[in-house]
């Protein structure tokens, strides 16, 4: 049973296998992305439902350029569809879009529906859904380095550097940590995502595939997360007696 007073606020995912669902079925590897696509709608609703503030999707990375053209440009085109198929349900749901990442590199087309929506779901306030593309933390990092750079030369930042500094900085600048990560499909990495956001957060890996994950799926993860002690550095005795 999930308590419904310890909610993570913010949920990351990365959501990994689409490839390989696809190969078990002898589908092509569009056809995951495709039934990757229903999994997101499924989990974004189910985390609305329960309460989540924020989600972030890690759904391109920047290494995910490097892969065949094709693929490339059906995850483009699919982004597209999805996004417009989707918007009536982020506005019927009060659900605000974000995204984060290098988003001047995506195609036209793309970048364009995504402006339009995040534009036209910027009064809903139920929940956040962050769509990472074009993304990698070593990326975000780097820009930051370089966007402080900037300002210090024109003397709009001075002195010492404080994490809380380098947080403004960040794609994800307003938006609080992840409480809880999630990665599917069975991989036990990171692949280059929220490096800095994550120092904190809990991991939950599951070898579900991506388009089989289901909200039940996200609240088993919830229902793990609740379980854990977080100390934050602390000893259990100090976090169970508040002191
Ligand atoms: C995740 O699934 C989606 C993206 C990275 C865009 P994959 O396409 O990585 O699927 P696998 O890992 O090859 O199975
Ligand atoms: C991570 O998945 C990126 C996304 C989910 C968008 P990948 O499939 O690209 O990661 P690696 O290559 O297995 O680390
Ligand atoms: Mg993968």
């Amino acid at each position: 049973m999930i308590n419904k007073n310890n909610i993570p606020s913010h949920v990351a995912i990365i959501m990994d296998g689409n490839g390989r669902w696809a190969n078990q079925k002898g589908l092509l590897r569009a056809i995951g992305h495709q039934g990757g696509v229903e999994a997101v709608r499924d989990t974004v609703e189910g985390a609305a439902e329960i309460g989540v503030k924020y989600l972030t999707l890690y759904a391109f990375s920047t290494e995910n350029w490097s892969r065949p053209k094709e693929e490339v440009d059906a995850l483009m085109e699919l982004l597209v569809q999805a996004i417009n198929d989707e918007t009536k349900t982020l506005n019927d749901n009060n659900i605000r879009l974000l995204a984060i990442g290098d988003i001047d590199a995506l195609p036209e087309k793309c970048r364009n529906k995504l402006n339009e929506t995040i534009h036209s779901t910027s009064e809903n306030s139920r929940m956040t859904l962050i769509l990472a593309l074009s993304y990698s933390s070593k990326w975000e990092i780097t820009r930051a380095f370089n966007l402080m750079l900037c300002d210090f030369k024109a003397g709009k930042l001075s002195g010492t550097i404080y994490p809380e500094i380098v947080d403004q900085y960040l794609t994800t600048a307003g938006i609080p940590d992840p409480d809880l990560l999630i990665r599917t499909s069975g991989e036990y990495r990171i692949s280059n995502f929220l490096l800095w956001q994550i120092a904190y957060s809990e991991l939950f890996f599951t070898e579900t595939l991506w388009p089989d994950f289901r909200r039940q799926h996200l609240f088993e993860a919830i229902e793990d997360y609740q379980k854990r002690e977080r100390r934050f550095g602390k000893t259990g005795d100090q976090i169970n007696n508040s002191i």
